[in-house]
């Protein structure tokens, strides 16, 4: 496996494969790998005969008071993971080699799908996400690129980027990889204590509540975000938001579902963390 942090370098390692005939994939992280990740790298492997992991912790995403400083990193332990799983190349680049124009770089922006549901807590949040995948897209000019379903939003809108601007770039989406808690796996869970690690299983055993009764048949939006509210509550969490919204646009489901597929996603604080998860509900077109 090979450590690449130049663009250069990058670049024209993927387009010397391409022009021996083979295929990449890449997986875009953050580091500090935990299962999920480990997931999204076998995919990648199953898809491409190349697989790229970028590790990058992209300022752009963070806003002036998250977690940016406190993220953790740990680039050797990832490097040891990622060669175990059989990667080829791990990307992992500098701030100043990402962003040397620094504050005055040019930038994605993507809208009203990037101001819902946690955008509106985070409103640089998904532009910055969005444009560190199109300069990595630039960069390895892969032709699948892999992300994970736990971060529902962004795969929405990753998928519009790659539409609306025109990248040759096949996306596959893993789904999410929980703990037996039904935890799903995140970075993020390292800022939690033992007991706050009990409290969080609390967000999916919420959205499997919904999930049943989506099963039993409800099908009133109002209804099924009630499920989860209340059993946050039962669990004394209080939710940044719960919504119910088509998993492509992320518009609010109508008040009644119509056949479609839908994202049902909220956000919390538990102690110092704050979580996301998300199930996906479809309805199936009635014959
Ligand atoms: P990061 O949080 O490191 O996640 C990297 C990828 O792993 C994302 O596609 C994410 O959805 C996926 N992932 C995380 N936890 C997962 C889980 N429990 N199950 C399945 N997949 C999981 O997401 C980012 O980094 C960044 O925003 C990035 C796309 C790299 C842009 O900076």
């Amino acid at each position: 496996m090979e450590l690449i942090t130049e663009i250069e370098a990058m670049r024209e390692g993927s387009r010397r494969w391409h022009r021996q005939g083979e295929t990449v994939a890449l997986v875009p992280t953050m580091g500090a790998f935990h299962a999920g990740h480990l997931a999204l790298m076998r995919r990648a492997r199953e898809l491409a005969s190349r697989t790229v992991v970028s590790i990058f912790v992209n300022p752009l995403q963070f806003g002036p008071h998250e977690d940016l400083s406190r993220y953790p990193r740990r680039l050797e332990a990832d490097l040891q993971a990622a060669q175990a799983m059989g990667v080829d190349v791990v990307f992992a680049p500098s701030e100043a080699v990402m962003y040397p124009a620094g504050e005055e770089t040019a930038r994605v922006e993507m809208g009203r799908i990037a101001q819902v549901l946690c955008g509106r807590f985070r409103p640089i949040h998904f532009n910055g996400v969005a444009t560190v995948v199109a300069k990595l897209f630039h960069i390895v000019e892969p032709d699948w690129a892999v992300f994970g379903q736990k971060d529902g939003q962004q795969v929405a809108i990753v998928r519009k980027l790659v539409r609306d601007l025109n990248f040759p770039v096949a996306i596959e989406v893993v789904p999410t990889v929980r703990e037996a808690s039904g935890l799903a796996m995140s970075s993020r869970n390292e800022y939690l204590s033992a007991d706050e690690r009990l409290k969080a299983a609390g967000l999916y055993a919420a959205l499997r509540e919904a999930e049943e009764r989506f099963r039993a048949g409800e099908r009133e939006r109002q209804a099924l975000v009630s499920v989860v509210e209340t059993a946050l509550a039962a669990r004394g969490i209080e939710p940044e938001y719960v919504e119910l919204v088509d998993a492509d646009e992320l518009r609010p489901a109508p008040e009644q579902l119509v056949p479609g597929r839908y994202l049902l996603a909220l956000a919390a604080w538990v102690g110092q963390a704050r979580l996301i998860d998300n199930v996906v509900l479809e309805v199936a077109a009635t014959a």
